[in-house]
Formats: C-alpha cells, sequence, structure tokens
C-alpha cells in the first residue's frame, strides 16, 4: 500500500520534522515540481483560484466560494491556528508571486475553521475554510465557483489548477498558474494504491508524468461544463512514491462536505 504525502510545501519553519523529511526526501528524489505535465493557463482563466500566503510565500491554492469565504485543505490551516494574521489570501492573480500584477486583491484573514473530523496523522477530513477580513471585490478576475452536491462520476474528466512548486534548494514555482485536466478514478481502483478510503475523499489522475504537486494543496478540482461547474476536490495528498508517479492522488470529496463548506454543520 502506499503512504500519503500531503502537498503542504516545503518549509523548514513550519513543517514538523516527521512530515517535513518525508517531503524532504521526496523533493530532492523529484524536484520537477509545480503541477507536473500541466500547461499554462490564460490570464484569469480559473477566477475562483487563490494562492493562500504566509507573509508573501505561496503555500497553498484554495478556491473563492463566495466574496468573504474561500474553501482549503485542513492541512494548509492546521499551523496557523494561533498565527493566522501571518496569513493572506491572494485573488486575481496569474502569476501568484508577482505582488505588482493590477488585478491582485490581498485579503487578511479570520481563524481557520478546519472540520472537526480532521485527523492530522492520517489526513483525512482535509477541509477549511477561511474567511477574508474585507469582503473580495468580484470581477472577471475574481470570481466564486459553486460547490458540487453530488460527487463525481468515476471517468469524469475535471480540471486541477495551481501554483505549486518545489525544489530541495528552495527555488519556488514562480510562473503562471498552471491547469491540468484529472479524469476521476472509482474509489474501488484507488484503494488498490491506498487500502481503505471513506468517503471524505475522491481519487483522480494516476497518469504518470502528469499530477498535482507540492503547493497544489488545497486548490480546486472542478468539473462539469459551463453553467454545471462546480468544485469537486480540494487537492488533498500523492502518494508515498510523490508526485506524477502514475497512482491516483486525493482529494477531498467537496460533495461529502457540502453543510460544512456551506456553514451548516
Ligand atoms: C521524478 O523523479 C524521478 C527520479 O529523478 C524521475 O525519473 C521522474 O521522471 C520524475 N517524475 C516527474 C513526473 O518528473
Ligand atoms: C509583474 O506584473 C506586472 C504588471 O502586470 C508586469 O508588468 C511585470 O512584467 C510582471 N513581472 C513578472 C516578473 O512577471
Ligand atoms: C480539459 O477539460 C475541459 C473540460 O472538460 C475541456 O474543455 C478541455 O478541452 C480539456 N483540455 C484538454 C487539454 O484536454
Amino acid at each position: 500500500m502506499q503512504s500519503k504525502i500531503i502537498l503542504f510545501i516545503f518549509s523548514l519553519t513550519t513543517v514538523d520534522i516527521c512530515r517535513g523529511s518525508i517531503l524532504f526526501r521526496t523533493e530532492t528524489e523529484n524536484s520537477s515540481g509545480k503541477i507536473v505535465g500541466g500547461t499554462d493557463a490564460k490570464p484569469h482563466e480559473f477566477p475562483y483560484q487563490i494562492s493562500l500566503q504566509d507573509r508573501g510565500w505561496h503555500i497553498c491554492g484554495g478556491t473563492i466560494l463566495s466574496d468573504v469565504k474561500i474553501a482549503t485543505a485542513a492541512h494548509c490551516c492546521e499551523d496557523y491556528l494561533t498565527t493566522w494574521s501571518d496569513l493572506r489570501v491572494v485573488a486575481g492573480a496569474h502569476v501568484a508571486a508577482n505582488s505588482s500584477e493590477p488585478n491582485q486583491q490581498r485579503r487578511s484573514v479570520n481563524r481557520p475553521r478546519i472540520y472537526d473530523g480532521y485527523d492530522q496523522y492520517y489526513k483525512t477530513n482535509d477541509a477549511c475554510i477561511l474567511t477574508v477580513t474585507e469582503p473580495l471585490e468580484l470581477n472577471p478576475a475574481v470570481k466564486a465557483m459553486p460547490l458540487c452536491e453530488v460527487e463525481p462520476a468515476p471517468g469524469t474528466v475535471c480540471t486541477a489548477t495551481g501554483w505549486g512548486r518545489t525544489n530541495p534548494d528552495g527555488i519556488r514555482w514562480k510562473g503562471p498558474l498552471q491547469k491540468l485536466n484529472m479524469t476521476i478514478v472509482s474509489r474501488p481502483v484507488c484503494e488498490r494504491s491506498y487500502g481503505p478510503l471513506e468517503e471524505d475523499v475522491i481519487c483522480a489522475g494516476g497518469v504518470f508524468g502528469k499530477d498535482i504537486c507540492f503547493g497544489d494543496s488545497g486548490g480546486p478540482l472542478v468539473c462539469g461544463t459551463g453553467s454545471s461547474k462546480c468544485l469537486a476536490g480540494v487537492a488533498s495528498y500523492v502518494s508515498g512514491m510523490g508526485c506524477a508517479q502514475g497512482i491516483p492522488s486525493g482529494f477531498t470529496n467537496v460533495a461529502w462536505f457540502y453543510k460544512f463548506f456551506t456553514n451548516d454543520g
């Protein structure tokens, strides 16, 4: 069975020793970084995508649910339950690292709200809500994405996006947002890689050389076309072999957390 590696960006200062060493080893073996095998997004092609930043550094992705609410992964929030003042939500970015982009909107956040059942060890129920302290101005570059109420069927082609980087020498991906289509994989097929999975997670991908990777954590997996587009997944983990090794990746199953993300429970 594969172990899981969460997609939090490697950071000497914020990652605990155990998790950090796993990530460091993996990154040493595989320094390709960012969404692996994707292509550049057009500017503002994914206006629902945000960059979650810690004192200016991109650490995770997230999805705009409303002018005040952002969906992300619990493992992106867990280190900030006392230090959330370090966090900024950056919306309207194309190159997240370029703070001179005119469409960028930067917001402080309130204390993150992590799903009660989040398991820090097994990385299950990996869901977090961030609320910004001042509403985002919604416009063509900054838009909300509806939540999927039904999980996507196996075989559905969905789109993952992110600014994930990785490089053991500290070089981060500083380019434009990357996009990658990933096909939903059934839970039984995914369980061949990870062992028993619960409904908190959906799997996608499994194509060698094409995957989400470190720093894509918390970011969107959107399914459907036109007005039926919805947020189906929140990037959570890749297999213990590393990114893009031909094993499906895990996304928080947004439909399963619908009530949590709509704040009803
Ligand atoms: C990851 O690293 C291994 C070993 O260097 C390499 O063979 C493989 O192609 C890399 N994977 C990707 C997706 O770049
Ligand atoms: C940053 O954004 C500004 C404004 O769009 C642009 O003029 C500049 O070339 C960008 N710099 C980089 C390094 O992308
Ligand atoms: C990715 O999926 C979208 C939506 O299904 C589709 O419009 C697009 O053509 C796909 N792109 C690629 C490169 O397959």
